[in-house]
């Protein structure tokens, strides 16, 4: 078969990431290969994220961009193909397919199994825009991955029936859609046949998950089942689908690693009954509480959003003093951009650029702190550390902590994909670097 070349460009959240490597995934029969470079592939998919503002302008300018590529390449007598998938296609497919006229194809997220088809249609010279929500799952049509990795993602849930006042999530990824336990369980056993040793369940709400009998809880005691995870991860969970069960989990299930990312937006009341969030900060807090009783050593991580409409200065307060309560190992923070068709773009009480851009600094400038101090606190220790990235120089591993600090080392290729202790010798902001303590001698008598 011809080989061909793709180039995907992903924007956004894990589920992004892991809806790029299903692309592949399906595109690879059809003879495409990944390459890191649009500049000869011969199909270009950008895979977009809508949550934030200037997302449709961030698409356009990168559609110029691939627009030159294919005309050069055009005059060579080659045929491109240009796609958008992803959320802005979904959300803004009819203005896209409008204002530029060179992109062949525009798809949301729940027909990415009908790429195949697509391709066919758009290599035939027929514009293509898929943006329905098919009624069957888009999970039921899609392969194996065709590669493996020692850190996999696995999509459990999508979609979202929370509609919190600033979000498209779900007017973008539909309603909420659990996949069957048995089908996870099954990709779950695949991934780690084919060398992974830490999955993270993925879904928009993961923690709403329910499929058949099974909950997250349930799902999670399956998965640390299978011979060969030794880490489980699962983002992001919402503060109301928290439950003792769940929270139960993470001290009876030792694969389960001690992060949890719990966003809770705002640390006031009065604006999270805006946000329409349905828990209070004191609610907040006590699940906050009650995680450390059962892990004591769980790492904290939250998104905040700050200048929501009518957010005033002892709103932001609020926020700040639950940051401080809370002490965070690392937090996302945004300012509200309002995103057309979501209650928060009408609502009174805009707030100006100037004061959100104030309050974005403040809470900033202490969560990093707070992030500092986090990874401060593990230099001098020994903590294992899963090798799932090779580093920019050569001789040089990437890998996370259980805690999902990020961690170089100058360590052998060998390594690559093994849980290996390592000390933490320095630590930044943003990660650590380390030394590895596991002899040679010990590791082959770990593997042997
Ligand atoms: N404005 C700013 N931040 C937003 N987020 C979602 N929608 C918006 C918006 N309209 C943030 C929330 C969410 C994260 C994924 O993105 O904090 O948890
Ligand atoms: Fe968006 Fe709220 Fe659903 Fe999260 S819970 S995806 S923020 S609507």
């Amino acid at each position: 078969m011809e080989k061909k070349k793709l180039y995907i460009k992903t924007w956004g959240c894990q589920m992004n990431v892991y809806d790029s490597q299903k692309m592949a995934d399906v595109l690879f029969p059809l003879g495409y290969a990944p390459v890191d470079a649009p500049d000869d592939a011969d199909l270009m998919i950008l895979n977009t994220c809508h949550i934030r503002e200037k997302a449709t302008e961030k698409v356009f300018s990168d559609l110029g961009r691939l627009r030159d590529i294919k005309d050069a390449r055009t005059e060579e007598g080659k045929k491109p193909l240009i796609a958008v998938a992803g959320c802005v296609a979904q959300a803004e497919g009819d203005v896209i397919m409008k204002r530029a006229k060179f992109v062949d194809m525009v798809f949301g997220p729940q027909t990415y199994h009908l790429l195949p088809e697509m391709v066919l249609q758009a290599n035939g010279g027929e514009r293509v825009i898929n943006t329905d929500f098919p009624v069957e799952s888009k999970f039921d049509h899609l392969p194996e991955a065709a590669v493996g990795s020692p850190s996999a993602f696995l999509s459990v849930q999508e979609g979202c029936d929370k509609f919190c006042t600033f979000c498209v999530v779900p007017y973008t990824r539909g309603s909420e859609f659990s996949r069957p336990p048995e089908q996870v369980i099954e990709e779950a056993k695949r991934l780690a046949g084919q060398g992974a040793k830490e999955i993270t369940l993925l879904g928009q709400n993961v923690n709403a998950y329910h499929g058949g009998d099974y909950d997250l809880a349930d799902l999670i005691a399956a998965v640390a089942e299978i011979g060969g995870i030794e880490r489980i991860r699962y983002m992001t969970s919402h503060p109301r689908d928290m439950n003792d069960r769940l929270i139960g989990v993470h001290r009876d299930i030792p694969q389960l690693m001690p992060f949890l990312h719990l966003p809770v937006q705002s640390g006031s009341d009065r604006i999270l009954e805006r946000m329409n969030r349905k828990h209070t900060a004191a609610e907040y807090l006590d699940i906050i509480s009650k995680i450390r009783k059962a892990r004591a050593d769980i790492a904290l991580s939250s998104d905040f959003i700050v200048g929501f409409p009518g957010e005033t200065d002892a709103d932001h307060q609020a926020t700040m003093e639950l940051a401080r309560q809370v002490g965070y190992a690392s937090c996302y923070s945004f300012k509200y951009s309002p995103r057309p068709g979501t209650p928060g773009a009408v609502m009174d009480g805009m707030v100006p650029d100037a004061v959100k851009d104030g309050r974005l600094q403040e809470l900033q400038a202490l969560l990093f702190a707070q992030q500092t101090r986090f990874n401060e606190n593990t230099a001098g220790k020994t903590m294992p550390v899963l090798f799932d990235r090779k580093g920019q120089k050569p001789g040089q591993l990437l890998g996370k902590t259980p805690y999902m600090q990020s961690v170089y080392v100058d360590a052998s290729e060998r390594l690559f994909g093994e849980i290996v202790d390592v000390e933490i010798v320095r630590a930044f902001q943003n990660g650590l670097s380390g030394e590895i303590v596991t002899t040679e001698a010990a590791l082959s008598q770990k593997s042997a």
